[in-house]
């Protein structure tokens, strides 16, 4: 048989291990892992090349509109390039339910806008603003059955809000029907309270966002989201966890039994809060939300990837533009409280890791792997396909350049949003070739990929990875009334 591909004289790395073999890729997918295979129709020299799973981002804000209105300024187009130019090869960004929308119409909005546009694969978790019975009765089964597993609520936002009784409500269905719960824990309240009093002293600059956004506020909603979970034996999955406190909270509950997984971005490694003090309004480029701490947080972050606290690592790619479009809706005379939240990321997430983590021997291939995409297909029920280099699994391959050494400018980049908050700084190792089911669809700098050309990907029930978990035990309250769904049986 040929191959349609054949990727020799790699150094792969997989999830689990890191030799010398060639890749052979018929049909989309791997069908040979070995030496000396024959020739493909296409062959490719990954001589001195590093061959890796295609990343998978999990956490990316695409063609959505924020909780103020404020529209991304990347399309489904302009960001699945961005990503690909990155070495990402799968997007699960979100389908946002504003109050008032019907779930279904949502869902077939963005697979429309996807559909059209999108040059690598995709799937949608569902971000949920309002809670009602047919939404909770019919929707949601609805769409889990649908393959879109995951559930996102917010603790805090005003136009997002979802309180302790409805958060019940949505884990009880994603139990049931086998979804993961992913939460913004922040404690909107804190945030409100710090934030009102800060700007009645006139204390309006970007760098007053890191203060009202105080760690207290993400260790306290964690934990809160932790008991919560607990109380009806529910995975969840906290998202873009930047603080020591709140690594240390979702630690202990994981040796306590709690089916607690969660994720930090690049923002939380390579960030500070001191990006956000600079002159005039050029700290709110630096502004997300929770947003970046202090150097002694950053350790603990690097501590938590090392250990599996933090399982995922994504971008939380969250585009706006900086002008009154999106970070400044309101010019120069935008208040901390008033700046759209969020810095892109897509692009680079994989590049900042490979450059920091990988080649300066803080990380394992084999951790790059998990990290950048094994993890996220096995918390998001995409391991049937997608993640790793083994037969049978989608072609989603990079071929990394470790010598390759760039400096970091957003004129290099492929998004929409017009800076970068990683410009100027130097990075080694650089994707210089990017396969998706077989295809290759950037080399040396070019993009090959048609528009529309990704697929959507109905997931499956996550079957997520708990490392250092003691064995869960039912929860009383979930004993007596039968609450083990779907989402149990994974563990
Ligand atoms: O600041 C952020 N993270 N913006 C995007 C929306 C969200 O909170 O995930
Ligand atoms: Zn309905
Ligand atoms: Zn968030
Ligand atoms: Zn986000």
């Amino acid at each position: 048989m040929t191959f349609d591909l054949t990727i020799r004289n790699g150094r792969v790395s997989t999830s689990h291990a890191t030799f010398m073999a060639d890749l052979g890729i018929s049909d989309g997918k791997i069908v040979a892992i070995s030496q000396h295979l024959p020739a493909g129709k296409q062959d490719l020299d990954a001589t001195g090349k590093w061959v890796m799973p295609g990343g998978i981002d999990s956490h990316a804000h695409i063609e959505q509109a924020s909780s103020t209105g404020v529209m991304c300024a990347d399309d489904f187009y302009s960001a699945t390039v961005s990503a690909a130019f990155g070495g990402t090869t799968t997007v699960i960004p979100f389908a946002a339910q504003h109050k008032g929308q019907h779930v279904p119409r949502v869902i077939e909005e963005y697979a429309k806008r996807a559909a059209e546009k999108a040059v690598i694969d995709y799937g949608f978790h569902l971000i949920l603003s309002e809670v009602t019975p047919e939404m909770l009765n019919e929707d949601l089964p609805r769409a889990i059955a649908q393959g879109i597993t995951s559930l996102k609520v917010y603790m805090t936002y005003d136009a997002l809000k979802i309180d302790d009784y409805h958060l019940l409500e949505i884990m009880e269905v994603a139990g049931r029907e086998g979804a993961m719960v992913m939460i913004h824990a922040e404690n909107h309240d804190v945030i409100r309270w710090l934030a009102k009093r800060l700007l009645a002293k006139g204390l309006k600059a970007p760098k007053f966002h890191g203060v009202a956004h105080d760690a207290i506020a993400e260790t306290e909603a964690s934990a809160r989201a932790i008991a919560l979970a607990k109380l009806l034996d529910v995975p969840i999955l906290l998202v873009h966890i930047s603080g020591p406190e709140a690594i240390e909270v979702i630690r202990s509950a994981r040796t306590l039994g709690s089916k607690v997984h969660a994720e930090t971005c690049p923002q939380y490694l390579f960030l500070t809060q001191e990006d956000m003090d600079q002159e005039g309004l050029e700290g709110a480029k630096f502004c997300c939300s929770p947003p970046a701490r202090d150097k002694a947080a950053q350790a603990q972050v690097w501590r938590g990837l090392l250990d599996g606290t933090l399982g995922v690592y994504s971008s939380d790619h969250a585009p706006f533009k900086f002008d009154t479009t999106g970070k400044l809706p309101k010019g120069d005379a935008t208040t901390f409280k008033e700046m759209a939240n969020g810095v892109p990321g897509l692009e680079l997430r994989l590049p900042l890791l490979f450059s920091e983590g990988l080649l300066t021997g803080r990380l394992s291939p084999e951790q790059f792997v998990r990290l950048t995409a094994t993890n996220h297909a096995q918390m998001y029920g995409l391991e049937h396909r997608k993640g790793d280099i083994a037969i049978g699994m989608d072609a989603d391959v990079v071929l990394w350049d470790p010598q390759e050494c760039r400096t970091v400018t957003w004129n290099d980049l492929h998004d929409n949003v017009g800076y970068t908050p990683y410009e100027g700084r130097e990075l080694r190792g650089w994707p210089s070739t990017v396969i998706s089911r077989g295809e290759v669809i950037v080399d040396a700098g070019k993009l090959q990929a048609a528009r529309g050309r990704g697929i959507f990907l109905p997931r499956q029930i996550p079957k997520p990875i708990l490392e250092s978990a003691a064995h869960p035990k039912p929860s009383h309250a979930s004993d007596w009334l039968g609450l083990k769904g779907k989402a149990w049986a994974a563990y």
